[in-house]
């Protein structure tokens, strides 16, 4: 296992295109597809969460707000450092799911809403995450949001995992992608979120937040889990099933039965500004 924690407050993370996108991905994007599949998706790297939380300056008891909370990839691990989580999701077979996987944990209510309209009371939570869903809200929307609900001195994060593209297998991965979806992109997800969220004017220039690590997983569970794949379902259309067997048969060639995928999770975390200044210190 390898991990690799780098942290600089202005450093544009190693692979991730400096363009600052200002369109909307897919605002309330249906994710209903998707909801069974996503339970299998990889982990965020555990070093960067802890990171954020100690960033923020949130420990055990802590009430934080979770948007985009999906199947609970981020609320889990918010929920294993022992803080109270508010997990807010817009697709409700993806609530069910996080619910489900959930339920073992007291602190944790679920409840229906956007990072446009979170529905969650104002100037309460120490924290507000995004675990690969701000790129699904508008963005600018989701940020004055965000600003709403924190507390004044509060904290905004947002955060992807990114398969290694150098890595061999996946390297392969990609020219099969592109082969068959060509111009495919990635889009906002492996974007630079600083501009943004300094343009915003609600937020201090953000902390940005790498680590890798590599996971070994059940190939044939990784392979389901690229069904949960929305950035490519979309842009593939007709043609998503027969990227993904293309991918399932690569996997089978290469890998045996577990397959190790070096992943990268990048965190963007802020913290609020004072209405009219500086954020408190
Ligand atoms: C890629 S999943 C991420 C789920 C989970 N947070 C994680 O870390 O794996 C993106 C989630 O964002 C949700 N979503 C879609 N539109 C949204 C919006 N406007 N505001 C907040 N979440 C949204 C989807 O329903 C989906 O559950």
């Amino acid at each position: 296992m390898t991990q690799d924690l780098a942290m600089s407050p202005s450093d544009r993370p190693r692979n991730v295109p400096a363009a600052v996108a200002t369109d909307v991905d897919g605002t309330r994007f249906d994710y209903s597809p998707y909801a069974t599949s996503y339970r299998q998706r990889a982990d965020y790297v555990p070093a960067v969460v802890t990171s954020v939380l100690r960033t923020a300056g949130v420990g055990p008891g802590d009430l934080v707000c979770d948007i985009g909370a999906g199947s609970g990839h981020l609320t889990v691990p918010l929920l294993e450092a022992e803080l109270r989580v508010d997990a807010v999701e817009p697709t409700a077979s993806m609530r069910a799911v996080g619910q489900s996987r959930t339920e073992g944990y007291a602190d944790v209510s679920w409840y229906e809403g956007t990072g446009e309209e979170s529905a969650r009371p104002a100037g309460v939570y120490p924290l507000v995450t995004f675990g690969s869903s701000f790129d699904r809200t508008d963005r600018p929307a989701a940020l004055r949001e965000t600003a709403r609900i924190l507390e004044p001195s509060g904290h905004f994060a947002c955060l992807w995992n990114h398969r290694n593209l150098e890595d061999p297998l996946q390297a392969r991965i990609e020219e099969e992608i592109h082969e068959r979806v060509p111009g495919f992109t990635y889009g906002i997800r492996r974007t630079d979120q600083t501009g943004l969220i300094v343009a915003s004017g609600l937020f201090e220039t953000p902390v940005t937040i790498t680590g890798e690590q590599v996971f070994r997983l059940p190939a044939e569970a990784w392979c389901e889990a690229w069904t949960s794949h929305a950035t490519l379902g979309q842009q593939a259309g007709a043609g998503f099933g027969d990227v993904l067997d293309a991918i399932r048969e690569l996997v089978r060639k290469e890998a045996g039965t577990w397959i190790d995928v070096p992943y990268v999770t990048r965190a963007w975390i802020a913290q609020r500004k004072a209405p009219g200044g500086k954020a408190p210190r």
